[in-house]
């Protein structure tokens, strides 16, 4: 049982003046037991952050506790922690048996217990069938779930994740998503887990941190992350499609805010859509562009809301994806997508749309930050 403190972390690779800063200044508190997500584009420092919670990279600035106990000396092998690496590090000469089993033969766990440990692991993981081969014996998939199995058959004090589904094939991957969720369910052993995937971030994690150029952008649950994006960095980040952000302008009478969105590609049309902010938000940014943030779910059928502002739009593109229509349209002169469901959309030149005012967000334009 495990609760991990990340303060003020800072990562500079190389030379101290004249090396890059990758990791510029991370706080997080994760309580024991939680699961903690991160996630962000390639190259953000993901694993650089991981690395230095399992000890295997050097901490340049801030401190690293667990129990809140500083950590930042402590030897990776005193640190009770399990990881699966990015790059699933088998040993070459050993079979998938010997490479499970490994740290459990390190600690001198009874024979007996080794061969039920495995047992569970591999019928978890399904490796049952290729115990008895080699590393190199295996598909990128199966080494993948090999590395899983490693850092499974221990009950350490903290999981540590680096992409550990990427290389799976999509069925096997939503099979493996929903095992990591039941077994943290059931062990409760607070866990760290990187990807790209942002369903995986949204399903699994009880927090998630969504960084950017060494920064995290966002620390919040993610319903937090998903409903009120810190910023638009985040907003366009997570969720597939992403929110759309629309040029808009704000007017004020009285207590009542509405946001003004041009529609189509001329002057002519705009929408007046109610806004659920003060009267003051709205005068303190004043004469700011604003983005009109809303998800495309939440510009959809009259049938899947209630209270919602219908706009007729054109229709510029449809792709249907089975349970949904994409319908493409342009509002404030950027590229919007909405979800409508495929029957009311047909071979329509134009679409009824309702915008869900109740889930609107608005962003500064120029900082990229949320105003409400
Ligand atoms: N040993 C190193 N020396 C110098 N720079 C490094 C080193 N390791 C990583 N970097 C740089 O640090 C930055 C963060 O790398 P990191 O591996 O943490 O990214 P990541 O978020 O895990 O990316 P990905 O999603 O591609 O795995 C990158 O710009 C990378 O080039
Ligand atoms: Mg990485």
């Amino acid at each position: 049982m495990a609760s991990l403190g990340i303060h003020n972390i800072r990562k500079t690779y190389g030379d101290r003046a004249k090396g890059v800063e990758v990791l510029k200044g991370i706080n997080l508190d994760i309580a024991d037991g939680e699961f903690l997500i991160l996630v962000g584009g390639s190259g953000c420092g993901k694993s650089t952050l991981l690395n230095m919670i399992a000890g295997l990279e050097t901490v340049t600035e801030g401190e690293i506790t667990i129990n809140g106990k500083r950590v930042n000396e402590l030897p990776p092998k005193d640190r009770d922690i399990a990881m699966v690496f990015q790059s699933y590090a088998l040993y070459p000469s050993m079979n998938v048996r010997e490479n499970i089993a490994f740290g459990l033969s390190l600690r001198k766990v009874p024979k007996t217990e080794q061969d039920a440990t495995i047992a569970r692991v591999a019928k978890l993981l399904q490796i049952e069938a290729l115990l008895n081969r080699k590393p190199a014996q295996l598909s990128g998939g199966q080494r993948q779930r090999v590395a899983m199995g490693r850092a499974l058959a221990r009950e350490p004090q903290i999981f540590l994740f680096d992409e550990p589904l990427s290389n799976l094939d999509a069925k096997l991957r939503v099979e493996m998503r929903s095992e990591i969720k039941l077994l943290h369910k059931r062990l409760g052993i607070t866990t760290v887990y990187v990807t790209h995937d942002q369903i995986e971030a949204m399903t699994l994690g009880d927090k998630i941190a969504v960084m950017k150029d060494g920064v995290v952008q966002q620390f919040g649950t993610p319903e937090e992350i998903y409903l009120q994006p810190a910023n638009t960095f985040v907003a366009s980040f997570m969720g597939s499609p992403p929110m759309n952000l629309i040029p808009a302008t704000l007017s004020v009478e009285g207590e009542r805010v509405t946001a003004h969105v041009r529609i189509g590609e001329t002057e002519a049309h705009s929408a007046a859509l109610p806004l659920n902010v003060t009267a003051e938000t709205v005068k303190q940014n004043l004469g700011r562009r604003v983005l009109l943030g809303l998800r495309p779910e939440h510009m959809c059928d009259s049938s899947r809301t209630t209270g919602a502002v219908a706009v007729e739009v054109p229709i510029t593109m449809t792709e249907i994806t089975g349970a949904d229509a994409l319908v493409f349209t342009k509002l404030g002169g950027v590229d919007v997508v909405c979800r409508l469901h495929p029957r009311s959309v047909g071979q329509a030149e134009r679409a009824q749309v309702h915008f869900d005012m109740t889930h609107a967000v608005l962003f500064d334009e120029a900082s990229g930050l949320r105003i409400s």
